[in-house]
């Protein structure tokens, strides 16, 4: 499919999706927010695609929400529209990993699309920030709820009541991102963890993506019962037997998504 906001290039069974809207700091406007969630809904789709990364520019991730396409709405406009709302959904509902490549600003929806994604690797250039609070409004696809899950009450409380950008080295003391990498690096150190991720058996890469996920959704007597019982049926796959028998034989798996 044609896209107009993003592009997508599919190599080693990894689908590296890039925003591109650089004249606007890949903001989020409802043209890519769409053509997102279709590619994302395709890549899950693809048997060509085990691991999908997402990333923007060297100078921006994305800027938030295009303020421009939002600025003269009405309450009923945005309501109705439930802007963002749906794709948002659709990102979060994506099955294979999703790895956010960040590198510059990742603010307001461009942190809170990073955050939607399986974990966030970003640059040593990177600015996280939820300043939709100097635009008299606060997040809304998901930054209050996410951000606190990630960094904790106290600095997402000052992040989204300040609107102040945080560095990499921040954002990697709290939590927010699992590894900073040399800006110039980002992409090639990226794209050599999904393809570990995309060398793995495809139905334990999801289940352990649903079971971590679980340990936001439920309590933690229902999510250890949740992770325990697909561990157990992870024992009707093949894929088990192939790499505890490889583990044993002393050789590499052929995982074959059985
Ligand atoms: C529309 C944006 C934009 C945005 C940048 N641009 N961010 N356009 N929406 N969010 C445009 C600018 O207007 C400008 O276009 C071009 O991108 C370059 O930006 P500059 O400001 O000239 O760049 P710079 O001086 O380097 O500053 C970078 C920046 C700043 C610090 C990132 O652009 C900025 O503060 N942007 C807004 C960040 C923000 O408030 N995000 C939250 C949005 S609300 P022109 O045509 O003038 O050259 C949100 C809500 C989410 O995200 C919830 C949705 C449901």
């Amino acid at each position: 499919m044609a896209y107009q906001t993003i592009t997508i290039e599919i190599e080693d069974y990894v689908a590296l999706i890039r925003l591109n809207r650089p004249e606007a700091l890949n903001a989020l406007n409802s043209q890519l927010m769409g053509e997102l969630a279709d590619a994302l809904t395709e890549a899950d789709r693809n048997e060509k695609v085990r691991c999908i990364v997402l990333t923007g520019s060297e100078k921006a991730f994305a800027a938030g929400a295009d303020i421009k396409e939002m600025a003269e709405k009405t309450f009923v406009e945005v309501y109705n529209d439930n802007i963002f709302g749906a794709e948002i959904d659709r990102i979060t509902a994506t099955r294979k990993p999703i790895i956010a490549a960040v590198s510059g600003y990742a603010l307001g929806g461009g942190c809170e699309l990073a955050m939607a994604c399986d974990f966030i690797i970003c640059s040593d250039n990177a600015k996280f920030g939820q300043p939709e609070i100097n635009l008299g409004v606060i997040a809304g696809i998901g930054g209050t709820q996410r951000l606190t899950r990630f960094v904790g009450k106290s600095k997402s409380m000052d992040m989204h009541l300040t609107g102040r950008f945080m560095d990499a080295a921040e954002a990697e003391r709290s939590g927010l991102v699992s590894r900073v990498v040399p800006a110039a690096k980002l992409i090639p150190e990226v794209l050599t963890v999904a393809k570990k991720i995309a060398e793995k058996s495809q139905i334990a890469a999801i289940a352990a993506k649903e079971a971590v996920n679980r340990a936001y959704e439920t309590t933690l007597n229902e999510g250890i019962l949740f992770e325990r019982r697909s561990f157990q049926a992870l024992f009707a796959t093949d894929d088990q037997k192939e790499g505890m028998a490889a583990f044993l034989e002393k050789r590499e798996a052929q995982f074959r998504d059985r």
